[in-house]
Order: structure tokens, then sequence, then C-alpha cells
């Protein structure tokens, strides 16, 4: 079989090539190539000096993501980064792309590396739930500096070029990859230069503050709750300034890579990570199916999501015009817009004259003859159907033909939105997150009609304004809001039983959510669902349970944060919520009156009973074909509802710990209850007869 990695002769310099794509990860096979041919090229006394590099579309990305969790064939990384320090004959890595992970320490086994000014390094291992487990955390702070090394490997983001020479990670910025890496080699060799071995010496170890290594776990520790990867990486660059030679902090990092390495968290965030690329592949769409181009946006609406959306596009170069009836409305849109990217540019997220390029790429109108030459059009305006089929009404009768006309409904019928047109292909939901310029969620909602052409349009888009875009069907609150609900429902029941709305949040924060159900519900605004509610009331089914302490707070006029008082009380000017003996009052009356008799309630309760309701609902939303793949849900909760990333998702948590002993908690629930809502949905009871989980689902 031949080796994904070749060798090249220029001149004296042999060049070492893996040709392993789509991302030259390191599998068995490339490392084996590696090693096979840094061997010929020591043995051929025509070559002087060696290069190594990707060919393709980048230098390597790293260890291949798909061997881990299997039994490791040799040849290790470390003894193919061992076997390039100790070349002979000068090696020199020529990066372009991307050089991630064991790529990188692939890297730092050369003598001197040069780079294309376009291409970029880092160690994301953190974000798979390791760390650079090939010398990636002893060679980083040796060449780079303690301080460097701690923000590239726990923040797992990648560095530019031009950034990485002044670090010292690059040695040289090259014009042209190839012939400028062969030049550089020759250079070498003519000059006789040293070679360079990072392993050899401390480097920059030695100027760090010890005390930089405290600061960076409690920074971490909050930033990263709960999360393991990154307090192991922290301790393995403090191995490399304390062990007593380079082995013993190589050593250490090993113990520490291989704890991560069995952690489910590790688990987890891979699940995310190949999630996060399989939800873009939408089986039933015909293979080809071309997305539609997108050069001009049009919005309508331009309140809390309209302003939101609006930043997206201008934020990658798009123009987009913004349709408001007023133009207050429009001056108040545009001023929050200003304002929040003033505040990013004040937080150095980009040059204060980006503010002026992107507002500039933001037109407003009252007219919507302005808008007519559109590629799509996003619609968010309030949430009401009369509303939302007169405003498609009139986009039928103006915009171009082909053009998308999306809505940014969160919970309405997109079908009967298409209703109002007469070109129903064209129409599709596409449902941001609040920020909408902040939040890595698009739920794509596919409509009864919605063309092949119009999905893929929407999918591609959300990758153009760097979101993960899921496709989902529709239905009342599509994936996420649906899920939603009964996840609140069950918090509030819960609260009425015998625990405290601080004891929910306590829990649900302890797992690793941003934040709980109630302090959410306070952040959102109480009275947006409690409108929903009383209109939802008229047609309650009898016999299903309903908790009307919600209400009873927002007709106490708490409507949360912007009133001071919602759940919890907020002190002026303090986001923090504080537990409010008024409510704990409130509490006690209503279940009195309800005729609830309060007991004691369990942290393990709360937590089951919140996240099986998640699952429950998601496995429904399976079975109906609303989501396509578990996965496809996970995500949908991870970037959309902050769901820990380290517990891979709601579906992905009930397989970890273990849907049988998941179906056995959602029986006991139904059985107690006597509750619809907890009947356990019957694809999770077919997966379990089977012996199987959502990791195994197939349609
Ligand atoms: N291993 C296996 N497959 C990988 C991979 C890897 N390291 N990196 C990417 N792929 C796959 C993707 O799953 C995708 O497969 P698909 O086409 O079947 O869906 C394909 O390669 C293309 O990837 P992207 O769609 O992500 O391509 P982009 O061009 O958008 O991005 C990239 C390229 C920036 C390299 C991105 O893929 C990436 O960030 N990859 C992961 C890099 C990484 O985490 N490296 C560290 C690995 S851990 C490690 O090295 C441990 C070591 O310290 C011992
Ligand atoms: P908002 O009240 O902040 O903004 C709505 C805007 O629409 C207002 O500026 C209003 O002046 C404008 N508007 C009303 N009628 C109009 C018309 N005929 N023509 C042009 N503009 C008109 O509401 P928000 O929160 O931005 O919500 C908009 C949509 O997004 C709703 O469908 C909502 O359900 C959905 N959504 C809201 C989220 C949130 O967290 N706020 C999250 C996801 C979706």
């Amino acid at each position: 079989m031949s080796s994904p990695v070749v060798l090249e002769k220029h001149g004296s310099i042999g060049v070492i090539l893996v040709q392993n794509p789509p991302v030259n990860a390191l599998s068995q096979a490339v490392r084996q190539g590696l090693a096979d041919r840094l061997a010929e090229a020591i043995a051929d006394d025509d070559i002087k000096g060696v290069v190594l590099a990707g060919d393709g579309r980048t230098f390597i990305a790293g260890a291949d993501i798909r061997e881990f969790g299997k039994p490791m064939q040799a040849p290790d990384l470390n003894s193919v980064i061992r076997a390039y320090e100790e070349s002979p004959k000068p090696v020199v890595a020529a990066i372009h792309g991307t050089a991630l992970g064991g790529g990188l320490e692939t890297a730092f086994a050369a003598h001197y590396r040069v780079a294309v000014a376009k291409s970029f390094v880092g160690l994301p291992e953190v974000k798979l739930g390791l760390l650079p487990g090939a010398g990636g955390t002893q060679r980083l702070p040796r060449v780079a500096g303690v301080k460097t090394a701690l923000d590239m490997i726990t923040s797992g983001d990648m560095v530019p070029a031009p950034k990485a020479r002044e670090a010292g990670i690059v040695d040289e910025i090259v014009d042209d990859l190839i012939p400028g890496a062969v030049a550089f080699a020759e250079k070498l060799v003519a000059e006789g230069a040293p070679l360079k071995v990072i392993s050899a010496g401390r480097g920059k170890l030695d100027e760090a503050d010890p005390a930089i290594f405290d600061e960076y776990r409690a920074q971490v520790a909050k930033k990263a709750r709960g999360v393991l990867a990154p307090q192991n990486c922290i301790a393995a660059v403090e191995a490399a300034v304390k062990a007593s030679s380079f082995e013993d902090g190589l050593k250490r990092e090993r113990e520490l890579f291989a704890e991560l390495m069995e952690s489910p968290q590790r688990a987890a965030q891979i699940h995310i990570f190949f999630g996060e690329r399989e939800v873009a592949k939408i089986p039933d769409l015909p293979k080809g199916t071309e997305a539609k181009k997108i050069g001009k946006v049009a919005i309508i609406g331009c309140g809390t999501m309209g302003g939101g959306i609006a930043m997206n596009f201008a934020n990658v170069g798009i123009p987009v015009t913004i349709v408001e009836n007023e133009q207050a409305a429009l001056d108040r849109g545009f001023g929050i817009i200003r304002k929040n990217y003033e505040n990013s540019a004040k937080r150095g997220r980009f040059p204060m004259d980006e503010v002026e390029k992107r507002m500039g790429r933001l037109t407003p109108t009252t007219s919507y003859d302005d808008i007519a030459d559109a590629d799509i059009v996003i619609e968010a305006v309030f949430e009401e159907m009369g509303l939302k089929k007169e405003i498609f009404a009139k986009l039928d009768q103006v915009m171009k033909p082909g053009a998308v006309l999306a809505t940014n409904t969160s919970t309405l019928d997109i079908d009967e939105i298409a209703s109002a047109t007469k070109r129903p292909e064209d129409v599709i939901g596409t449902h941001f997150f609040s920020p909408a310029n902040v939040m890595r969620l698009l739920e794509n909602v596919r409509g009864e009609k919605s063309s092949p052409e119009t999905i893929q349009t929407v999918m591609d888009m959300g990758k153009k304004i760097g979101k993960v875009a899921v496709l989902a069907g529709n239905c009342h609150g599509f994936i996420g809001n649906r899920m939603l609900h009964p996840y609140r429902r069950q918090a509030e029941f819960l609260v009425e039983e015998g625990a405290q709305p601080e004891d929910i949040d306590r829990v649900i924060y302890d797992f690793g959510f941003a934040m709980g159900p109630f302090a959410m519900g306070d952040l959102a605004g109480l009275d947006v669902g409690y409108r929903v509610r009383q209109h939802q009331l008229k047609t309650w089914p009898q016999g299903k349970r309903y908790s009307s302490l919600g209400d009873k707070i927002v007709e106490m006029g708490r409507h949360g944060q912007k009133t001071g008082a919602g759940w919890f009380l907020y002190e002026e000017g303090d986001r923090t919520p504080k537990p409010d003996p008024v409510i704990k009052e409130l509490i006690e009356k209503h279940a009195a009156e309800a005729g609830l008799k309060r007991r004691a309630v369990s942290d393990e309760e709360i937590l089951e009973r919140c996240i099986y309701a998640l699952v429950n609902e998601g496995a429904k939303i399976l079975e109906e074909g609303i989501a396509i793949r578990p996965v496809d849900i996970d995500i949908t909760y991870v970037y959309g509802y902050a769901f820990p990333k380290h517990r891979g998702g709601p579906m992905h948590y009930a397989d970890h710990v273990g849907l049988d002993k998941v179906l056995a908690r959602i029986r006991h629930f139904h059985e107690i209850s006597g509750e619809d809502e907890w009947k356990p949905a019957k694809l999770i009871e077919d997966l379990v007869a089977q012996g199987k989980g959502f990791k195994d689902f197939t349609r």
C-alpha cells in the first residue's frame, strides 16, 4: 500500500510531504510514513537538509481524532518527533493552512519553522477535552514563554503566523511555501547553522513569575467551570517549569493526557466536534443541490433580534437593508447596534475604525421598495401570526423571484406563514438565538414545501456568518423551544412540591449550565411567557397540570431583571439573583391553596426531572423526524441553550448515564405523576429493549 507521506528531492533538499486529505491528520500510516521518509532522507547522501510540509490545503491539523479511544498503534507521535529532533541534517517545517495540535507539535520537532503569512498555528486540544499530548505543553513554553503558552493551550485559539513569529514560534515568514522553505534550508546548510532542538534547553521557561499558574487556575475555574482539560493543561505547563528534566516534564504531560483521554468529558467534547460537522449534512437533499448566492440581505424589524441578526452579516462584509414601520424605531435600533459595536471595539475585539465600516454596511429604510433586490429577507417582527402573514404577503409582492423569504419566529407554524405567499418553496425558518450576534446556533426550520435550494442556502448561510446551523422540522417550538417547555414545567412543579427557585438554579448551574431556569426567565423577562400562557390557557387540556406560580409573580409586577425583581430580587445595578423572602412566602401560600403538601426535594431529583424531561421530549422529536439525528439535538442545546459542552448535549448525556437507567427514572416519574409528558418516548423504550443508546440511532 502506498504511503501517505512522500519524499521529493529539490536539489540538495529532501522535501517530506504529507498527503492525507482533507487535513493531513496524523493517522498511524502518516506517523509511519513520517518516520520512514526521514530515515530515507538521512540515509541519502545527496540530501543535505530536510523540509517537512503538508500537501493540499494545509500543514498537519493534528492527531487523527477518529483514532482516539482505540488502542494506539506504533509508532507513537512522541517517537516520531524525537527522530526528527535527532536528525543530523537540518529539518525545516514549512507551514501553510493550519498547524494544529499534533501538527504544531510535529513542527516543534523541526530545528526551524517557516510559515506563509496567511497560516495559523495553535494547540486546540483543550476544545476536545484534551491537552497537547506530544510535547506541546513542554516545547511551546520553551519557545514562546509560559504566558503565551498558557494563553494558547488553555484557550485552544489559533494564532496567525505573523503573531506566531513575534512570539518565537515561527522563525521566518515566506511568500512561497516550498521554494521559500527550500531556500531557507539551503541557507542553513550553506552556513552550517546550528540544529536548534527545543527540548535540549530551558529556553524561556525561567522568565515566568511562578504565581502565574495559580492566577490561570483561578481564571480557568471561573471561565470553564467543572471542566477538567484546561486545569490539566495548566498543570502540564507548570510541569515544564518545575520538572528537573525535559523527559520528566514529558512524562507528567503523558499522565495528565491519559487522565483526560479516559474522561467522559473528552468523549463528550469530541462528540460535539464531529457533531458540528455532521449537522451540516442533510441526508434527503438531492446530491449536488446548490445554495443560492447571498450578496444582499434584507431584515424586517430592527428590535432585539433584527438588529443582532443584521450584525452577523455586516461582520462578514455583506450589506443589509433593515425595514421598520417608523423612523423612530430605526433610530433606536441603529443606536443599539452602534453601541454594541463600540463596546466590542473598546474591549479590543476589533479596531475602532471597524465600527464605521460595519455600520456603513447597514442601511435603514421604511420602504419595502428598497429591499426588492435582496437575495434573502429575514423577518423579525413581533411574534404574531397575523402580522407575520401580512408581512409575507407583502414580501411575496415585492421581492425578486427566487429570493429566500425567511422568518425568525421562535415557535410559529412555518407552513401557515408560507401560505401567505404564492412561493412557499422559497419560505423557511431561520431561528437565531438571543443575543443573535453572539449565540452560535442557527436553527433553520424547513416547511413542508421549502425547496432543497432554499434549505441549502440557509445551511450555507449559517457557515458564512460563523454559526453552527441545524435543520429542524416544523412543529410548535421546533427542536429547542419545544424541549425547553417540559424542562421549565418540571422546574416550576419542583418548586410547588418543596424546592426553592435557588435550589433548582444551583443544581442546574453546578451541572454546568450558565444559569438555571429561573434566573434565565428573569433575564429574558417573565411577561413574555406570561402572555403566551394566558393565550394557551384558553384551550388548556382538562386534567393537565398547570402551575400558576409564575403568573402570580408577573401579576405582582415582577417581570424579571428589568423590573428589579422576578423569581429573584436584583439590587440596583447588580445582575446577581438574590433569593427573596417574599417569593418564599408566596410559594408556601400557593402550595397550601393548591392543596400541595410540600416535602424535601433532593438535588438528584431536581437534576433528573429537569434533564430527563429534555431527553424524553428530545426522543419524541426524533421519533417524529423533527430532528434528523440525536446529535442535532445535542448541538442545538449546546450552542443555543448553553447546555454544558463537556457533557455533550442531553442525548449524549443520557447515553453516558445509561439509557436503561434514564428510562427507569422516566417510568418512575410517569407512574408517580400520571403526567402525559412523562410517558416514555417509544424510541427510548425500543432502543433500551435492543440494548442500544441514542448513539446507535438510525432511521
Ligand atoms: N482528525 C480527524 N478528522 C479530522 C480532523 C482530525 N484532527 N480535523 C478535521 N477532520 C475532518 C473533519 O471531521 C471533516 O470531516 P468530514 O468532511 O467527514 O465532515 C474534515 O476533516 C474537514 O474538516 P472541517 O470541515 O473542519 O474543515 P475546515 O477547513 O473548516 O477546518 C480545521 C479545518 C481548522 C483543521 C478543522 O478541521 C479543525 O479544527 N480540526 C481539528 C484540529 C484539532 O483539534 N487538532 C488537534 C487534534 S488532537 C491532537 O492533535 C492530540 C495531540 O496533541 C497528541
Ligand atoms: P422586538 O419587539 O425587540 O422587535 C420587533 C421589532 O419589529 C420592533 O422594533 C418593531 O418596531 C418591529 N416591527 C413590528 N411590526 C413591524 C412591521 N410591520 N414592519 C417592520 N417592523 C415592524 O422583538 P424581538 O425580541 O426582536 O423578536 C422578534 C422575533 O424574533 C419574534 O418572532 C420572536 O419570537 C423571535 N425571537 C425572539 C428571541 C428573543 O430572545 N427575543 C429569540 C429568538 C426569536
